[in-house]
């Protein structure tokens, strides 16, 4: 990371006085608040900025600016929400509303609905008007009032639309492929020379991406989970050779795994798409467990275990379709019993979209609340190209070709990974002298 890396695109210079310029009058850089002038440096420990040649590379810091880039009562606001469902979406459209208008005094805000299509004339979506008294207790949902879609549109034809309707600033809910579309978006906005400020909140319950501590709706999401993990543990226990085999969303990142494992600390085995599984070595493992303690309980990541499956093309958002790994080595274990002649019941529970759907937990309100002022103080200074984010616990911008250049993912030599297998007392790998006796 360079230090220009991070620098964050404006549409032009802060004019006019924010409404909310008297809560930072006063203010200096303190542990809790940074002021507005200040950054956030990106290395926190003396090795890594000694190491470092020239400027340090640092953040923007987030929150209100004491002059803003848009006049308020001139202002049009556009709000999408794209990709898979996410528990707070909801949270985060009423956290911009009332921010936009209790604060700053914006008085039109549309909605548009089903992710991009709903800035595309030819899909036919109405445009809603969103209004502090309709976005009343949309929080208390799961889902999102817009509805949402994957996949990109033509950036020509949305700019085409944000243009008709006059909209300056469009607000983008989405994962990396919807944050690739908000950057294709404001460069087509650019060169068209116009002042259309698009800003991102990045949504992801896999929390695989960068930038954003962890992301929105993960803990609801992980919460979820492990009502399942707990339901396989006590099937497991309550019978001879019993196994509770449970799978968990997460295509490259293993993070909903891992800390609902975690959250339930009763797992024995923790699989993911980032520490590679050999199946062969694993199941002696599993068969001794289940000898020696009378069950086991194993817990999978979705993107685990590929290299045993066949991949079924691509979604629209361009995700590769995952084979079933829960399915596979559900059967997997019942052939490796059954050739040993050992008794076994195994339940297998998958959840699915249930962990995702729900409404946010009180702390994802919090932090939907949060990310949403902290994207209004942004967009409303004329920020652009970028998504909200989180660095060391600080609100901070991000530009989007950093928030989209890598995929957050639990380290197998990270203190998250080493926490899973102190948890479970699984090996490192599941070589065959890994089975003791
Ligand atoms: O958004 C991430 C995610 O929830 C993944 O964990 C899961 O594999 C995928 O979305 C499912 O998405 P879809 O809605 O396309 O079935």
């Amino acid at each position: 990371m360079e230090a220009a890396d991070l620098r964050v695109r404006s549409l032009g210079a802060c004019r006019t006085e924010s409404p909310l310029g008297a809560l930072v009058t006063r203010r200096g850089t303190t542990e809790h608040y940074v002021d507005e002038n200040d950054r956030v440096l990106f290395d926190d420990t003396l090795a890594m900025l000694a190491a470092r040649d020239g400027e340090p590379p640092s953040f923007e810091p987030g929150g209100p600016r004491r002059q803003i880039y848009f006049d308020p009562a001139k202002t049009r606001v556009g709000i999408v929400t794209c990709g898979g469902l996410c528990p707070g979406l909801n949270d985060v459209i009423r956290g911009l509303v009332l921010e936009l208008t209790s604060h700053y005094g914006v008085r039109k805000i549309l909605g548009f609905r089903h992710g991009y299509q709903g800035l595309v004339a030819r899909h036919g979506h109405d445009v809603v008007e969103l209004t502090p008294d309709g976005v009343e207790y949309i929080n208390e949902q799961g889902g999102t009032i817009l509805g949402t879609s994957r996949g990109n549109q033509d950036p020509a034809e949305i700019v085409d639309c944000l243009d008709q309707l006059g909209v300056n600033i469009l607000f983008v809910i989405g994962g990396d492929g919807s944050m690739r579309g908000a950057q294709r978006i404001a460069r087509e906005i650019a060169e068209r020379d116009r002042r259309i400020a698009v800003v991102g909140v990045p949504k992801t319950i896999d929390n695989d991406i960068p930038f954003i501590g962890h992301s929105f709706g993960f803990q609801t999401a992980f919460g979820k989970a492990t009502e399942s993990i707990r339901a396989a543990h006590t099937e497991a226990k309550a019978q001879p050779g019993g196994i509770g085999l449970v799978q968990l969303m997460g295509r490259h990142s293993g993070f909903i795994a891992c800390y609902a494992a975690l959250a339930t600390n009763d797992a024995d085995y923790v699989l993911i798409p980032e520490v590679p599984v050999d199946v062969d070595d694993f199941l002696p493992h599993l068969r001794r467990r289940v000898r020696d303690r009378g069950h086991a309980l194993v817990v999978v990541a979705e993107g685990a275990g590929q290299s045993y499956l066949s991949p079924n093309g691509t979604d629209a958002s361009g995700n590769t379709r995952l084979g079933d790994f829960g399915v596979y080595l559900r059967r997997r274990i019942l052939d490796d019993f059954a050739a040993a002649a050992e008794e076994v019941n195994l339940k297998y529970i998958d959840p699915s979209y249930v962990i995702r759907s729900v409404p946010a937990n009180p702390y994802d309100s919090v932090y939907c609340l949060r990310l949403a002022q902290a994207a209004v103080h942004a967009a409303m200074a004329g920020r652009t190209e970028m998504v909200v984010g989180t660095w060391r616990s600080r609100f901070v911008h991000v530009p989007i070709p950093v928030a989209v250049s890598t995929r957050n993912q639990v380290d197998p030599s990270g203190d998250l990974w080493m926490s899973v297998l102190e948890a479970t007392g699984q090996p490192t790998t599941f070589e065959p002298s890994t089975v003791t006796s």
